[in-house]
């Protein structure tokens, strides 16, 4: 198995920075197996690097219908990107079950797994499934009390001072000052929605619960668990309230009338774009364009730029893992121009080759256009580094930061990207809102994509002047209200604090990770060393939209299909997998969840074939 190196520019990766000056991993691991050995007798150990039952051995009631490929299941190793502390301790088994009525109604006792984890704390999390918004118990639900644990306490209080340093970094770079761009100075602000930036003194899962009305939701019976999370997003009622005040308060066109609605639109709208370029880390506001999506981005880019700099002969670069979004523009362009797609292959864990990579660029490599984080395996690749060898070669690179900006940092002046594309609604945003992020001085010699009101200077029969960036690519009315929508939802991640969120969902996600694959029969593809959110497998015996059928009756949302992201499954010999994917407001509890459903499954198709 070749191997691919990746860089460690992400805060995710291995021994996070972060704990510099702290207490010492070592130290930690020694506290965790202390309060650890304090808890229940009954807890068996997960031996973290013990062996993995072999899926191979596990008997199959119905025929498999995803095959494995040639050679069975790759064997999982243990992830180096696993956090030292979960590294160290043994995770309890989930056959432990909970006191009796310890859980929120309507959790069913078989699902009942043990609260001891330090990440978040089930027992809380039961108080946050049956507490709504504001702490007042829906009509039929009783607020569960807390279940009293020593060792998780004291865990939570180190867990919280490490936090501590990260949400003030985090509220510091919050800036006060809105920019105005219209007549009317001080209509921002007034009477806005606003995250409370108090609320975040340390990384709270429960608190951040708290403010996502739809966690409070109920499916089939039971309390929702949301992990299909890369598909869309649930979003803070920040958000929510901040587009009720949008339509009762400054609802208008934009930029083009002489009246106080515009001017408070106007602002709101430029202010979500200013918003947009700090949480990017652009230079200017100027180089960002409001999109439906990360579609339309990559659309605009092939559109505008591609038909201008890619010709017949030219190269276009994309790698294995990519979405169709960023596949099917390119092959649009490559066709139409007699230009040629080229593929960075990957490895068996679904990491970029580097080394083939660069055997693919030369002079005739115009772009390359590159996932940051593959929706379908979840892999983290190395941007800077392929942003880097494309440079050296005079080729313009496309970052696709549809999964990423949820999870991680993003800074594109850092990674030297000359476009950076998102979707608001994978990061808590409304749907039909989006960013491309261009380089001043790329934007600024591309062609308008699509033509009409709002981006043209001047128009005569004879000819159009066009604005300046980013107005000359926003034809027409825009999504202005979801535009705004999108500046609250930046303002609530920035308030959380971005490196909070994404070391709680590392921790999360070795969590998940580690009990998912001890389900018998599961095979996980994509196991990358630097991963985000994605957890990809099959289930021996049982097609992806089977287990997804079943989850569902449980109240656990998970996307089983394709995810629009065919060639990389292909790869991996599989036309579709299970796919959960994890946000900040997901907990250790509901992972447990999800492995018991898996493994009743596994049971009930062992159970068949005897
Ligand atoms: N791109 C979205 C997904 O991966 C829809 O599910």
């Amino acid at each position: 198995m070749t191997t691919a190196t990746t860089t460690a520019e992400l805060p995710l990766a291995g021994s996070p920075p972060e704990l510099a000056g702290l207490p010492s991993e070592a130290s930690l691991a020694a506290l965790a197996r202390t309060l650890y050995g304090v808890l229940s007798a009954s807890e068996a150990g997960f031996p973290l690097s013990g062996p993995r039952q072999d899926p191979a051995t596990v008997g199959s009631a119905r025929s498999p219908r995803v095959a494995d490929p040639p050679g069975g299941p790759a064997p999982l190793s243990p992830e180096p990107w696993l956090a030292p502390e979960l590294r160290e301790v043994d995770l309890p088994d989930l056959s432990a079950g909970l006191p009796e009525g310890s859980l929120p109604p309507g959790w069913p006792a078989a699902m009942s797994t043990s609260p001891r984890y330090f990440i978040d704390g089930s027992a809380v999390q039961a108080s946050a499934m049956a507490m709504p918004a504001g702490g007042v118990p829906l009509a039929g639900q009783t607020a569960v009390s807390p279940i009293a644990s020593p060792g998780e306490a004291l865990l939570r209080r180190v867990l919280d001072e490490l936090a501590s340093e990260q949400s003030t970094q985090a509220r510091n770079t919050v800036s006060g000052d809105p920019q105005h761009f219209y007549f009317v100075g001080d209509s921002l602000g007034r009477g806005v929605p606003q995250a409370d930036s108090s609320r975040f003194p340390a990384f709270d899962v429960q608190a951040v619960r708290r403010d996502f009305p739809i966690l409070a939701e109920r499916v089939n019976g039971r309390p929702l668990i949301w992990l299909d999370n890369a598909a869309t997003t649930q979003k803070p009622r920040t958000v929510i309230e901040r587009l009720v005040h949008f339509y009762e308060h400054e609802n208008s066109n934009i930029h083009r009338a002489a009246h106080e609605l515009a001017a408070r639109a106007t602002d709101a709208y430029e202010a979500a774009r200013s918003k947009v370029a700090r949480f990017l880390g652009a230079g200017t506001a100027e180089e960002i364009v409001f999109v439906r999506g990360a579609t339309e981005a990559i659309n605009l880019v092939a559109r505008s730029w591609g038909t201008r700099n890619v010709r017949e002969g030219d190269e276009i670069v994309v790698s294995l893992l990519e979405h169709h979004a960023n596949i099917v523009p390119w092959q649009q362009l490559a066709n139409e121009t007699g230009a040629r797609l080229r593929v960075i292959p990957v490895d068996d864990r679904g990491q970029i080759l580097l080394e083939e990579y660069q055997r693919l660029l030369g002079d005739r490599t115009r772009l390359v256009a590159i996932s940051q984080v593959s929706n379908a395996l979840g892999t983290i690749t190395p941007v800077r580094e392929i942003i880097a060898m494309a440079h050296r070669v005079g080729a313009r690179v496309l970052v696709d930061g549809a999964q990423s900006v949820s999870h991680m940092r993003v800074d594109v002046r850092a990674l030297d990207a000359d476009f950076f594309v998102f979707s608001g609604h994978k990061v808590f945003a409304p749907t039909g809102i989006g960013a491309l992020y261009g380089r001043r001085e790329v934007l600024e010699v591309m062609p308008p994509w699509q033509g009409g009101g709002n981006m043209i200077a001047d128009v005569t029969f004879e000819r159009t002047v066009f604005q300046g960036v980013p107005a000359r690519f926003e034809a027409g009315t825009g999504n202005i209200a979801d535009a705004v929508g999108l500046g609250a939802a930046i303002d609530y991640v920035e308030r959380t604090g971005i490196e909070n969120i994404a070391r709680y969902e590392h921790q999360l996600l070795a969590y998940a990770t580690r009990q998912v694959a001890s389900v018998p029969g599961i095979r996980l593809i994509g196991t990358a060393t630097e991963k985000a959110s994605v957890l990809s497998f099959t289930l021996a015996g049982y097609r992806p939209e089977e287990v997804g059928t079943a989850l569902n009756e449980e109240g656990i949302a998970v996307r089983a299909g394709h995810h629009c992201a065919q060639p990389i499954l292909r790869r991996f010999g599989v036309e579709a997998t299970v796919r959960a994917s994890l946000a900040f407001y997901n907990t250790c509890a509901e992972v447990d969840v999800l492995v018991s459903v898996l493994r009743r499954l596994a049971a009930d198709r062992e159970k068949a074939v005897r």
